[in-house]
């Protein structure tokens, strides 16, 4: 069965959650422009909107239109052209409308299970944990037996999940990142059993999702949070290095720093963090330590955070929850206080001016990731600017050339370990799901190697 036909009959579980709303945008927006091709004929197109939650799936809707709206502003060209043989739409408004309709009315919420019965693609987007994914799997298995299901997990293997629910081949990995509308890339993950007519599926659906498909091997974290995880454990360990110096919450500021300023990232790892949940971090370490064997992912500094009920994350507006860090306007403004249970604001005293002199002087060429995202230049000034950081002797500049180091030898490790197939594979996923301006497995390290030597 092609494409085409199994896009005719889709189910997302979990559509009311964060990826899974925004799985289901994508899916009603190509299974319109499916539906609206002048050879579409009788075709019907149905996309069962699955969650456990009636009162999230009804927020679903009311975020579905506008989102939609946006959607069909923005190929109004294209949908001009696919219209053309309506000549009751003349004004753009006119079409925008019957896009957005058509979307609409292929979607199909519901908090039945059973509602998926013959779907043919099923996308599963419902909380990360084995056992219920796996309860799930099964259950739908027996109604919907030709299915093939592209699961979102974020650490779980694949072949776990296909063994645990007997699916035969029949799932693959299909990792969306945060927010799945807006986010480019698409983690393709196959496991030795995913058979291969789906991997091709799915490297055709995200062409025409408008993603950028990176294939990683089925090893738990996968690339990305492969990556990630890894270098939280060094930030976490660089902060117990320097707190004795600078104390907690002034080695927490002086990492996070360095990881966003010394290193050009668009946030500090500890925002990052907060960003997708500590909680969530600490999950994902855990499956990593389940099934990777001979390494323990685990962090003393997460777990004192969690327990103290610091978690980060989002709203469901959007807005960033208080995490490590405290934010006002999405700014962070503050430091958890372990020791006193509260927040220590940066504005409180003079402790980041101290921190910050520790840190010395930033090297020359220093730029924000925001002026250099756009500069044609940006290669080059990188160069000169990673050239002075690793001349400069200040705890700053030192930080951030372990941190460059470690960053390479984690990407290298993924390339030895069989998660990525190349270093340009590691690279072009942390520079287009983590919004990196260079990859990890990068020149700019070895300059510092060189001039340490
Ligand atoms: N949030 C992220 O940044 C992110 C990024 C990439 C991948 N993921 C992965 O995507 C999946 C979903 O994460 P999320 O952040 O969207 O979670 P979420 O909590 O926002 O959404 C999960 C949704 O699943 C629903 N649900 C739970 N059990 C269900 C069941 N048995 N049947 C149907 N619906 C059920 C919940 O009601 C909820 O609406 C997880 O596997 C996660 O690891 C998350």
């Amino acid at each position: 069965m092609d494409l085409d036909k199994r896009l005719e009959r889709v189910a997302v579980l979990g559509a009311a959650g964060k990826m899974g709303s925004g799985i289901t945008l994508l899916l009603a927006a190509e299974m319109a422009r499916q539906k609206i091709r002048k050879d579409c004929g009788d075709r019907c197109y149905v996309l069962h909107a699955i969650d456990v939650s009636d009162e999230a799936l009804s927020g679903l809707l009311s975020y579905l239109r506008p989102q939609l709206t946006k959607v069909a502003e923005k190929s109004i060209v294209a949908l001009r052209e696919a219209f053309a043989h309506r000549d009751d739409l003349v004004e753009n408004f006119d079409i925008i409308t019957a896009f957005v309709d058509e979307a609409m009315s292929v979607v199909r919420p519901s908090s039945k299970m059973e509602s998926a019965a013959d779907s043919r693609l099923i996308f599963e987007a419902i909380v990360e944990n084995k056992g219920v994914k796996i309860e799930v799997f099964k259950k739908l298995d027996a109604i919907c037996p030709d299915a093939y299901y592209l699961t979102n997990t974020s650490s779980i293997p694949i072949k776990v999940l296909d063994e645990g629910a007997g699916l035969d081949g029949r799932i693959v990995g299909y990792h969306f990142y945060n927010p799945p509308a807006v986010q480019k890339l698409l983690e393709l993950i196959s496991s030795e059993r995913t058979r291969p007519e789906l991997v091709e599926l799915g490297k055709e659906l995200a062409g025409r999702l408008r993603k950028k498909v990176f294939p990683a091997n089925d090893i738990a974290g996968f690339i990305g949070n492969g990556h990630f995880m890894r270098d939280i454990l060094h930030a976490t360990g660089e902060v117990e290095r320097l707190k004795g110096d600078l104390g907690e919450t002034g080695a927490i500021y002086a990492v996070n720093r360095v990881s966003q300023d010394y290193l050009i990232r668009p946030m500090g790892i500890f925002q990052l963090i907060d960003y997708v949940g500590v909680d969530v971090c600490r999950f994902i370490m855990q499956v990593m330590t389940e099934h990777i064997e001979g390494e323990t992912l685990q962090d003393d500094l997460l777990d004192r955070m969690a327990d103290a009920g610091v978690m980060g994350g989002q709203y469901s507006s959007g807005k960033q929850k208080d995490g490590i860090l405290k934010y006002e306007k999405g700014r962070p403004v503050g430091i958890y206080d372990l020791d006193k249970g509260d927040y220590r604001l940066f504005e409180d005293g003079d402790w980041t001016k101290k921190v910050d002199q520790k840190l010395g002087e930033m090297p020359e060429g220093a730029a924000s990731w925001r002026a250099l995202l756009m500069d044609p230049k940006k290669d080059e000034k990188l160069a000169t600017y990673f050239g002075n950081l690793a001349a400069s002797d200040a705890l700053g500049a030192e930080l951030a050339k372990t941190y460059l180091v470690r960053s390479k030898e984690i990407g290298e490790k993924l390339v030895k370990g069989g998660v990525a197939e190349s270093p340009d594979i590691v690279n072009g996923v942390m520079m287009n799901g983590f919004y990196h301006l260079y990859g990890p497995v990068n020149e700019y390290a070895d300059l510092v190697v060189k001039a340490k030597a």
